[in-house]
């Protein structure tokens, strides 16, 4: 009798076929949650949730990523497309959130329910932000002022210290994306879609009424993990906006380049050389120094300044050509040094 629901569940998760990821089932009920009514729930969770699931099945088996984690795809989310980038973070954000969500939480302060917890992350919150009001004074500040659709987030940081702060989309502080990196303990979905139903425009009521069945206990555990989760190395080895600025605007002028388009370069072949100055007097992430790099960093420079000056000199695109891809060659040399995993 039971295998029946069973075939369903699997059938609908896409577990049956072999998919990478599939849609986390839900502690609770939809109408249990009290303050986020059913509806809402329901549509959030089997729509939304397993809506960026399908989409990003499909991405991953499309590119050719299927075999990566889901870590994996975050971390390096500004060389993903933007399908995997999107949907591996509505993905995991979700996942995360729904896990926070309880409300058969137990009925005792959340101060309380901190203290008894075999969890330095009381003590943590009192050193960084004094009260545990404060910190959440702090992540409704985050929430409410994260224009347009995102979330917000506290984070453990790859100095083990806290941080609040937010992202757009489905971005996450995992994401190289991000300016605050870390690995999130607490994230507070502020789409429309998580409250629209019952709170309408109301985020601030929507904010204050979560924390009637935000799950402390289960911030406290995963605050534990995370402080000696190897992928906190990862992140501090691979926090390096410099690097992703520069990265930026040489996949903007490289790409139409290899096509025949000579436009995007000859108009920003100035700011590319700017951008390898500042790479190369930036702090290069602990983990990555070596002389091999500094060395890098010293000829990806001059690339760029050789680079910069012929164009001035208006020359012909095939110089244009062959000094972009020696610029283009040693940015992998330096890419590959940071990245094992990409
Ligand atoms: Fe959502």
């Amino acid at each position: 009798m039971r295998l029946i629901p069973l075939l369903i569940t699997l059938f609908i998760s896409g577990s049956i076929f072999g998919q990478p990821f599939s849609l986390p089932e839900l502690s609770h009920p939809y109408d249990a949650y009290g303050v986020i009514d059913s509806k809402t729930m329901e549509i959030h969770h089997s729509k939304h949730h397993q809506g960026y699931v399908n989409k990003l099945n499909k991405a991953v088996l499309k590119e050719g990523l299927e075999k990566k984690a889901l870590v994996d795809l975050m971390l390096y989310a500004s060389y993903r497309s933007k399908a995997v980038r999107n949907n591996a973070g509505g993905h995991y954000n979700h996942t995360l959130f729904w896990e926070l969500l309880n409300p058969s939480k137990v009925k005792a302060s959340d101060e309380q329910v901190l203290k008894t917890q075999k969890s330095k992350l009381y003590k943590e919150i009192l050193n960084q932000y004094g009260s545990l009001d404060n910190l959440k004074m702090e992540l409704n500040k985050a929430a409410a002022t994260r224009f347009g659709s995102g979330w917000a987030w506290l984070v453990v940081t790859p100095e083990k210290k806290l941080a609040v702060t937010s992202s757009p989309n489905q971005d996450n502080p995992i994401m190289d994306v991000s300016e605050v990196r870390g690995i999130p303990v607490l994230g507070i979905d502020v789409w429309e879609h998580a409250y629209y139903l019952k709170y309408q425009n109301k985020r601030g009521d929507y904010l204050s009424a979560i924390w009637s069945i935000l799950d402390w206990s289960v911030v406290a555990n995963k605050y534990n993990l995370a402080l000696t989760d190897p992928l906190l190395k990862t992140i501090e080895k691979e926090h390096w906006p410099e690097l992703m600025h520069f990265h930026k605007v040489l996949a903007q002028t490289f790409h139409p380049a290899e096509k025949g388009n000579y436009n995007p370069i000859r108009d920003r072949s100035g700011e590319l050389f700017a951008k390898a100055i500042l790479l190369n007097t930036s702090a290069i992430p602990k983990p990555l120094l070596s002389p091999d790099i500094s060395l890098a960093l010293i000829k990806l420079e001059k690339q760029c300044g050789s680079l910069d000056k012929c164009i001035r000199k208006n020359a012909k695109d095939k110089i244009v050509s062959k000094k972009i891809v020696l610029v283009h060659d040693t940015f992998h040399e330096i890419q590959g040094m940071c990245h094992d995993n990409k």
